[in-house]
């Protein structure tokens, strides 16, 4: 009797729960997860379209969106590295050495946020949520690194295009920690 129950058991966890093709009625209970997830986090809205631009999203668990939220992190630290880096290229026609030095310190701080996102991303695969949230809290330091180079300089006005992107990070950042304390309440 006992080994037919664990037979059973086997069978019921070799169906998969829900078949691979999106149906109606699974999508709108994704959404539902997906609702939910990001009633936990601090910028909802954010949350939601952010996590509704990856098709994934809709098949997957709580743990699937924080890593759609880590590539969208992701892509965002690295594109602001970019960006610093042809800044840091336009400046050095002119001969504005602090400038230059400011932004080249700066391209690399949203480098290293990257790399940070990226580990939380292996540790969300460990699921080593402790972990995971230092290094998606030290990538949303690192923002704040860039910012304090500029105020040494006195004479260095802090570009609003990059306050606009320091901004936009830190709220990626934060929506992924309200995720990952889901996680680890899980
Ligand atoms: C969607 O998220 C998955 C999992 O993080 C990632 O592998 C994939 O590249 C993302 N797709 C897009 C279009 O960004
Ligand atoms: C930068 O400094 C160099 C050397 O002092 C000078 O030859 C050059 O004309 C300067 N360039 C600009 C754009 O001011
Ligand atoms: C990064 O965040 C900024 C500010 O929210 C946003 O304008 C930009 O589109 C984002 N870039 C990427 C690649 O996600």
């Amino acid at each position: 009797m006992g080994s037919t129950m664990l037979l059973l058991l086997l069978l019921s966890l070799a169906i998969p729960p829900y078949s691979f093709h999106q149906q109606p009625v699974l999508v709108k209970a994704d959404m539902g997860l997906i609702q939910k997830t990001c009633k936990s986090t601090k910028y909802y809205d954010l949350c939601v379209s952010c996590l509704k631009s990856n098709a994934t999203s809709a098949n997957t668990d709580t743990r699937g969106l924080a890593l759609i939220m880590v590539g969208i992190g992701m892509a965002n630290a690295t594109a602001t590295s970019t960006y610093l880096s042809s800044l840091q290229v336009s400046a050095s026609t002119t001969n504005d050495t602090n400038l230059k030095k400011v932004l080249k310190e700066c391209a690399d701080k949203y480098t290293y946020a990257g790399d940070a996102l990226q580990d939380s991303a292996q540790d969300l695969a460990t699921e080593s949520y402790d972990y995971a949230y230092t290094n998606v809290q030290a990538a949303a330091d690192y923002p704040n690194a860039c910012h304090d180079a500029f105020k040494r300089y006195p004479g260095l006005a802090y570009p609003p295009e990059i306050a606009r992107r320091e901004t936009g990070l830190k709220r990626v950042c934060d929506v992924l920690l309200g995720i990952l304390d889901v996680l680890a309440d899980q």
